[in-house]
């Protein structure tokens, strides 16, 4: 689909819907009148078979307990097939009410209190929270970065492996911050390494539909054809991909016997609720009809880059990191302004609503993370907000 007629057909005015992006901005950054281009969501409707799926369930008007929906699975299963080459099984997979929860989740169940939890910052912040909440030792091997292209640190990697001894690695995949797709030869390095020192890996792929740039996403699943099974557990969703994410519904995939027997003795004491319903059926009609939909998506994502980059050229000092996956731009301010002032520039004067840098990484304040699943409108208007302000500033103080 050409994205102007993608645009018209599915943006959606979102203010005074509970929208956590728009309707928590007074609350959350103290002036409900910013262009918020934060929180990972996306102003499009999903795809209309979706909502018409759901219409029809709720014209049902019956909400009793109800079982999960025995075509789930291939609908899912195809997908994942299909745009990603994954070959899952029917009794890997189990259901969750999102990808953090389930980070709480897998945290609980495969360690103890002071177990060590790798993660690699900058990095999706409650990753943080999930560690702290559960009262686990918090272990950082940040990546690193040179001119913003971010890599593991494999050597930091592998000593904080060794010294630290973590039970588990929290892998992003896409990362989000950075925009990264990890090549199939950085993957099979780190989960080389986890398997060496007995760390289990989950590994968060939320992101995986979202190949922007010109790499093709590979799962951890197919990294040496599936020799990590043994040491490893995924997370992935609908929801990030076909804009669901209130109605709560994510997989985690574990493929060894032995770590899913210990998952389903441990997840009793944590979790009996059932599934969402609307999340379950939204899910699986948007794998079976969502594929032009998602494509006509990419190509916003795709443009609003292009616009910012393009935008930004006034500031060759400015550095974006380079987008492979997600569709959020990770953009290095510290070069035209100095860190501390970042709140006044893009909040006071832009008048934007941004994930700042140190949410991700204490060293990165001076970043600010951009979401570009938005119209072109309106990354328009917050890339000029921004130019605009980065130029008053430079009038005024240098
Ligand atoms: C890497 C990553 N994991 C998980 C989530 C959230 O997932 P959920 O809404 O299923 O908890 C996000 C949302 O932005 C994310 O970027």
């Amino acid at each position: 689909m050409a994205i102007d007629a993608f645009v018209d057909r599915y943006q959606k005015e979102r203010r005074n819907t509970e929208s956590l992006k728009w309707d928590a901005l007074e609350e959350r950054f103290e002036d409900a009148d910013l262009l918020p281009l934060w929180v990972a969501d996306m102003e499009f409707q999903t795809p209309e078979t979706v909502t018409n799926a759901l219409i029809n369930r709720i014209q049902h008007g019956v909400f009793g307990y109800s079982l999960d929906n025995a075509d789930y699975f291939r609908s899912f299963s195809a997908w994942q097939e299909k745009r990603h080459n994954i070959h899952l099984q029917k009794e890997w997979l189990r259901f969750s009410t999102g990808v953090v929860q389930s980070l709480y989740h897998l945290i609980q169940c495969f360690s103890e209190k002071g177990d060590g939890v790798l993660i690699q910052p900058p990095v999706y912040y409650p990753f943080f929270h999930a560690v702290k909440d559960t009262e686990r030792k918090l272990v950082v091997s940040p990546l690193k970065s040179e001119n913003g292209q971010y890599r593991f640190d494999l050597k930091d990697f592998e000593e904080k492996l060794r010294v630290e001894k973590p039970k588990l690695f929290i892998l992003c995949s896409p990362h989000n911050p950075v925009g990264r797709i990890w090549d199939e030869d950085e993957l099979l390095e780190v989960l080389s390494l986890c398997k060496k020192h007995g760390v289990l890996v989950i590994a968060d792929e939320i992101h995986q539909d979202f190949g922007v740039g010109n790499k093709k996403f590979v799962s951890t699943l197919n990294i040496a054809d599936g020799s990590f099974h043994d040491c490893l557990i995924l997370c992935n969703a609908p929801s990030k991909t076909f804009n669901l994410a209130s109605l709560l519904h994510s997989h985690i995939i574990i493929p060894d016997d032995k770590l899913r027997r210990q998952f389903d003795q441990r997840i009793i004491f944590y979790q009996q609720t059932e599934n969402n319903l609307l999340g379950q059926l939204a899910g699986q009609t948007a794998y079976e009809t969502g594929e032009e939909w998602l494509d006509g998506l990419l190509g916003v994502i795709r443009l609003n880059y292009e616009i910012l980059i393009n935008r930004l050229k006034k500031f060759p000092a400015i550095i974006v990191s380079p987008l492979e996956g997600t569709y959020l731009a990770w953009i290095d301010l510290t070069t035209v302004i100095p860190r501390k002032k970042i709140k006044e520039i893009v909040q006071k004067k832009a008048q934007l609503a941004v994930d700042y840098g140190e949410w991700f990484s204490e060293e990165c304040e001076g970043f600010i993370r951009l979401n570009l699943a938005t119209t072109p409108t309106i990354l328009k208007q917050a890339v000029d907000q921004l130019v605009e302000a980065l130029e008053s500033y430079e009038g005024e103080f240098n």
